[in-house]
Parts: C-alpha cells; sequence; structure tokens
C-alpha cells in the first residue's frame, strides 16, 4: 500500500507505526492497526461496494442513532444516513507523530428527502500511534434541529470471555428488554448484549484480551456496548457466523431522547480519543 494512497472510493494511510483504510462511502474508517496490531474488528463478508452500510469498523451514526425517533418521521433507516452517503475528501495534512484527514458530508436531495434540515458535517481523524475522530455537525439552516448519533466502533476481540470493560457506570438501558433502565455492578460478556450505559466515565478502559486500550470520549452522554452473540450474527447476512466471538461494540453516543439542539450557525462536536493503555 503506498503512503496516503487515494482512489475514488478509499483512503489508505500506511506508515511505519500505524495504519488505516477510510471508505469514503459513509466516511467509514474500517481498519486502524498501531505498532502492527489491528484494533478494529470488520466483518469477512462485510459488504465494501456501496450497496449498503459497511458491517465494522467505525459506522457514522447521524442524524439519529437506532430506529428513527418520532420527531423525524418513524421508518426511516437505522441509524441514520450518513452511512450510506458519499463523503468528500476534505485534505490530508501530516505532521512528525500523525496523520490529519478531512471528510465532509453537506445536505443534498437525498438527506433532506429523510430529513429537511441543511447542515455540514465534517469528520475529522488524526491518525497516529493514537486514534482521534471527531464528528461536527454545523447548522448552515435557518433552524434550528436536533440530532443523535454515535461512532459505532467494532473493535476486534480475542474471545468473549477475555472482554473486561470498566469505566461504563452501573445503570444501562436494556436494549433487548424494550429499554427497561437495569442495574449490574461490572460488565461480564456471556450472553447477547445491547445496552446503552447513561452514565458512563468520560474514559473507558477496554482489554479485549488482544489490547488493553481507552476510550475518552468526547461530548458523549452514552455509551453503547453490542454483541448480536451466535443466533443475532446468523441472522445478518453481512456478519461472519463465527465473527461475534472477536469483536464488542463500544460505541460513543448521543442517544438522550432529547438530542442535542443546535442552533442556526453553531456547531456541535462528538468524538473519541482511542489509545493504548500505559
Ligand atoms: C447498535 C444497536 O448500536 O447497532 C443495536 O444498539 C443494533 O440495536 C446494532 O442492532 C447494529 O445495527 P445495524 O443497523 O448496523 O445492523
Amino acid at each position: 500500500l503506498a503512503r496516503n494512497e487515494t482512489d475514488q472510493r478509499f483512503i489508505v494511510v500506511d506508515h511505519p507505526d500505524y495504519q488505516a483504510i477510510l471508505a469514503l462511502y459513509g466516511g467509514h474508517l474500517i481498519h486502524y492497526s498501531n505498532h502492527g496490531s489491528p484494533l478494529l474488528w470488520l466483518s469477512q463478508s462485510a459488504l465494501l461496494d456501496g450497496s449498503r452500510p459497511i458491517r465494522g469498523g467505525v459506522p457514522l451514526c447521524w442524524p439519529w442513532f437506532g430506529p428513527s425517533p418520532e420527531r423525524v418521521g418513524l421508518g426511516k433507516p437505522q441509524h441514520g444516513f450518513a452511512r450510506t452517503q458519499l463523503w468528500t475528501l476534505d485534505g490530508i495534512s501530516e505532521t512528525a507523530e500523525s496523520t490529519f484527514v478531512h471528510l465532509c458530508l453537506s445536505d443534498n436531495a437525498a438527506s433532506q428527502a429523510l430529513w429537511p434540515h441543511a447542515f455540514e458535517l465534517e469528520l475529522t481523524l488524526e491518525i497516529g500511534s493514537e486514534l482521534t475522530m471527531l464528528l461536527t455537525t454545523r447548522n448552515t439552516g435557518a433552524s434550528p434541529f436536533v440530532y443523535s448519533g454515535a461512532l459505532h466502533t467494532y473493535f476486534q476481540s480475542q474471545a468473549p470471555e477475555a472482554v473486561q470493560i470498566q469505566g461504563l457506570g452501573n445503570t444501562y438501558l436494556d436494549q433487548l428488554q424494550q429499554k427497561r433502565p437495569t442495574q449490574e455492578a461490572s460488565f461480564v460478556l456471556d450472553k447477547p448484549v445491547d445496552r446503552i450505559y447513561t452514565e458512563p466515565d468520560s474514559r473507558i478502559e477496554l482489554d479485549t484480551g488482544l489490547a488493553r486500550l481507552q476510550l475518552l470520549n468526547h461530548q458523549a452522554d452514552s455509551v453503547v456496548v453490542w454483541n448480536p452473540w451466535q443466533a443475532g450474527a446468523a441472522a445478518m447476512a453481512d456478519f461472519d457466523d463465527q465473527g461475534w466471538q472477536t469483536m464488542i461494540c463500544v460505541e460513543s453516543a448521543i442517544t438522550a431522547p432529547d438530542g442535542i439542539q443546535v442552533e442556526p450557525d453553531e456547531e456541535h462536536s462528538l468524538g473519541f480519543t482511542l489509545r493504548r493503555a500505559p
């Protein structure tokens, strides 16, 4: 792979110490590794042809998280449309430590049909021995709008029993039980999980069995943890049948029912820094 090679669909960052591959479809980071070990999970049966959201990496859920809320109109695509639109490369630059990539997406006929608001989205990545992703929502219209969303990161893990997560807080909404508020003292991955942790620390400690990581969230109001387990994975055509055993989603999210209101000419950013624990 050539360093920072760009074609019409993918941006490849290849440095001796870190590597990344970013799809313009969805503004979707599909690979990130540092010092030789890949940190993100990508389904082997993910479709990369722009026909459906890419299964793995860091999908961008925006301008809503999960099923479309009432304020948007029910029955619209799950997790919004940012992950199924073609983003534009706005620039690549480098310092001694990192490569910076900027992508952008603005409202267009397809987005207006789903969500009638004028916006500019900017995705900034700082790729180095740490990874920072910042998704900035700018309101370019004349009236306020409300958004929610997530950087829906799929982490590569060694095995379910190896996964340990700290900093989630003890309270979650169980999406497998109609969002029932639930308390749990510590996280154990031994069954399907689809949980919205509503009182997380801003620093999540994640041991994947392959790496000890810190996820530092920026302006997230919640952290979503998801593993579909065997039957859930089998029901998804683009999810490897065995893949659930080596992945865990830990998502930096805005899920509050009221979302975030963005005034005209104002902006709001959601993001994270991912680094190895010292
Ligand atoms: C998670 C949700 O964030 O994404 C789950 O909490 C959902 O409910 C999962 O199943 C995957 O969603 P999708 O649309 O990519 O299959």
